[in-house]
């Protein structure tokens, strides 16, 4: 196991600045989520750790140790891609065995991590069988079985549950996380799916444009985004994010820090009866309704700027669309943000 060190990280392609300098300090045992939108630099962060990509600035170490001009084989690293990348005209022990059999291990603790491997990720019964010959599932775990036979030192995963279908992919996570917990390997995991990241992760690491957000437990993030765009990117639907300047009726902001000027307020606390307390309440016309399962989506355009807002309300409420509405929330429950800075107005929240 190991501890993994990003010190001024930074990646450019040419003069195009994919990764512009991150720090991160990843625990031993620990499970890190890189999560950002599709292009944000998670996949060349990642490539660069295993060594699959140089490093244009910065430093990086692992266990301690500087890798940044180290080949990928003396990193004591594992990688487990999107797309399997398994041996075709293999079986799946072959495929498991591959690696080690390179590195000259013995014959018999090969037999025993192999093993292992199919035991833990109940491979077993698979083991002589070709990869066509398994359903999308069960590749995604040969390609963790043969990460795991390495019993590397950290596990890099780069999207490895996006091929698999909605309900594969929970039950793979779910695996993910329990394997994790037991192995206790210290691993960098990336998707731009933000609940795989809030599900999985001890800490997250939200990025964008190449740039760190904001680094912390995924309680933190949700509770406390320290920016616009971490309160936009992390839950579902989406933070409402209101323009001050747009509200008829400001009643219970004063109370806001200075230089706020655009609020936030997650759907879930935006409520269509009085609530409690200091509250501010807006009008507004009920656009769309959408039942989805145990609760209803409520899309609503307020009358003041023609914005539209969403609030997810328990059950399916009897309100037609077209209907005038009049929607409350707690002062305490808002996020105050400034627009120029992009950030919170009542915390210096620590980035790192
Ligand atoms: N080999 C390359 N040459 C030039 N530019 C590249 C190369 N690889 C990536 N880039 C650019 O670097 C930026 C970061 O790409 P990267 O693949 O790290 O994004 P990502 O966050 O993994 O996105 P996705 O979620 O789509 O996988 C993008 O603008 C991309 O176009
Ligand atoms: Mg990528």
């Amino acid at each position: 196991m190991a501890t993994i060190d990003l010190i001024d990280l930074k990646k450019n392609y040419g003069n195009v600045p994919a990764v512009k300098g991150v720090n991160l300090k990843v625990a031993d045992g620990e499970l890190i989520v890189l999560v950002g939108p599709s292009g944000c630099g998670k996949s060349t962060l990642l490539r660069m750790v295993a060594g699959l990509e140089t490093v244009t600035s910065g430093r990086l170490e692992i266990g301690g140790r500087d890798v940044v001009k180290a080949e990928p084989a003396e990193r004591d690293i594992a990688m487990v891609f999107q797309n399997y990348a398994l041996y075709p005209h293999m079986s799946v022990r072959g495929n498991l065995e591959y690696g080690l059999k390179n590195r000259g291990t013995p014959r018999a603790e090969i037999d025993r991590r192999v093993q292992e491997a199919a035991d833990i990720l109940e491979i077993g019964p698979l083991l002589d069988r070709k990869p066509r010959q398994l359903s999308g599932g069960q590749r995604q775990r040969v390609a963790m079985g043969r990460a795991i036979v390495r019993e590397p030192a950290a596990f890099l995963f780069d999207e490895p549950l996006s091929n698999l279908d909605a309900k594969l992919r929970v039950q793979m996570r779910v695996e993910i996380r329990k394997l994790q917990r037991r192995l206790k390997t210290t691993s960098l995991y990336v998707t731009h799916d933000q609940l795989e990241a809030m599900t999985l992760a001890d800490r997250l690491v939200v990025m964008n444009a190449g740039l760190v957000e904001q680094i912390g437990t995924p309680t933190e993030v949700y509770d406390h985004p320290a920016t616009l765009f971490v309160a936009g990117f992390i839950g579902s639907p989406p933070m409402n994010l209101i323009d001050v300047a747009s509200l008829s009726n400001r009643r219970g902001l004063d109370g806001l820090p200075a230089g706020t000027d655009i609020i936030g307020i997650r759907p879930d606390v935006l409520f269509l009866t009085p609530q409690e307390g200091i509250s501010l309440s807006m009008q507004g016309t009920v656009e769309l309704l959408e039942p989805i399962g145990g609760e209803s989506h409520l899309h609503v355009r307020l009358d003041s700027s023609g914005q539209s807002v969403v609030l997810s309300v328990p059950g399916r409420p009897n309100i037609a669309e077209g209907s005038a509405v009049t929607l409350h929330a707690r002062v305490a429950d808002i996020h105050p943000f400034n627009a120029q800075t992009g950030r919170r107005t009542d915390t210096a929240v620590a980035n790192l």
